[in-house]
C-alpha cells in the first residue's frame, strides 16, 4: 500500500540526450517527451496523486537555439489538439504556471484556451510550468507584496501562509514528493519555496524512457522515506 503523496513535482530532463542517442534531432525527444506527458498524468491520476507540476519550459530555456525554443513553443498546441479532449473525458483540470506574456501570441492562447476549458474539473491538476522561474517568482511575489504594503493592502506581519498567496503556486498545496529525470543532480531553479519539505528523488532514466513502472517505483521508494517535517519520529 502507497503512502498518500498529495503534489508530484517533475523535471523532465534528459529529451535531447535520449534523441541523439538515437541519431535523432533534439526536437524528436520533446515531441516524444510530450507525448510521454499523458501517460504520465494518466499513471500520476491513477495512482491517487491530485497535483501534478511538470517543468516544461524554464525562464533560462530561451538561451537554447532558435530553432528548439519555437519547436517547445508549438508543442503545446500539438499536444492539447491530440489530448485535450481525453483530459476533459478523464476530468483533468489544466493550470500553467510561469510568466506566459512573455510566450508568443498563439502559444498563449492554446494554453489560455487549456486552462478555460478544463476549469470546472476537479479530478487530476495538471500544472505545466512554461516560462517559469522560481527566484523569480518569489521575486515578483515580494515585488507585489511591497506595493501592496505601500498601497495600505498589506501590513508588515506577513507570515508564510501570507506570502505563498502571493505565488503562481498559491492555489496548490505544498510538494510531497520532486523527481528528476535522466541522472542529474540538481533543483535548476524549480519551485524552491514549494519544495521545502520535498522528498527528493533522482532516477538514471530520460524522460521519454520514465514509464509509469519507474514512476511507480518512485512512489514505493516514496513510501519508506519517514517524512519527519523538522520533528522527531513517534517511536
Ligand atoms: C529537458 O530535456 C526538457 C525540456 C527543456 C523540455 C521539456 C518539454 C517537454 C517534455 C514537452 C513539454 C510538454 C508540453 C505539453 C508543452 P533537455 O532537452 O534539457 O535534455 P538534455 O539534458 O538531454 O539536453
Amino acid at each position: 500500500m502507497l503512502k498518500e503523496c498529495n503534489h508530484v513535482a517533475i523535471i523532465m530532463d534528459g529529451n535531447g540526450r535520449w534523441a541523439k542517442a538515437q541519431g535523432k534531432p533534439r526536437t524528436a525527444g520533446h515531441l516524444v517527451g510530450a507525448d510521454n506527458v499523458r501517460t504520465i498524468a494518466i499513471a500520476a491520476s491513477e495512482m491517487g496523486i491530485k497535483y501534478l507540476t511538470l517543468y516544461a519550459f524554464s525562464t533560462e530555456n530561451w538561451k537554447r537555439s532558435q530553432d528548439e525554443v519555437s519547436y517547445i513553443m508549438k508543442l503545446p498546441a500539438i499536444f492539447f489538439k491530440k489530448y485535450m479532449q481525453e483530459f476533459l473525458d478523464r476530468g483533468y483540470r489544466m493550470n500553467i504556471i510561469g510568466e506566459l506574456d512573455m510566450l508568443p501570441k498563439a502559444t498563449q492562447k492554446v494554453l489560455n484556451d487549456a486552462m478555460e476549458e478544463s476549469k470546472n474539473n476537479t479530478g487530476l491538476n495538471l500544472n505545466i510550468c512554461m516560462n517559469y522561474g522560481s527566484q523569480r517568482e518569489i521575486l515578483l511575489a515580494a515585488r507585489q507584496y511591497a506595493k501592496d504594503v505601500r498601497d495600505g493592502k498589506a501590513d508588515l506581519d506577513l507570515d508564510e501562509e501570507g506570502f505563498e498567496k502571493y505565488l503562481m503556486t498559491k492555489d496548490f498545496p505544498p510538494v510531497d514528493l520532486l523527481i528528476r529525470t535522466s541522472g542529474e543532480e540538481r533543483i535548476s531553479n524549480y519551485l524552491l519555496w514549494q519544495i521545502a519539505y520535498a522528498e527528493l528523488e533522482f532516477v538514471q532514466e530520460s524522460w521519454p524512457e520514465f514509464t509509469p513502472e519507474v514512476f511507480h517505483r518512485c512512489l514505493e521508494e516514496y513510501t519508506k522515506r519517514d517524512r519527519r517535517f523538522g520533528g522527531v519520529t513517534n517511536e
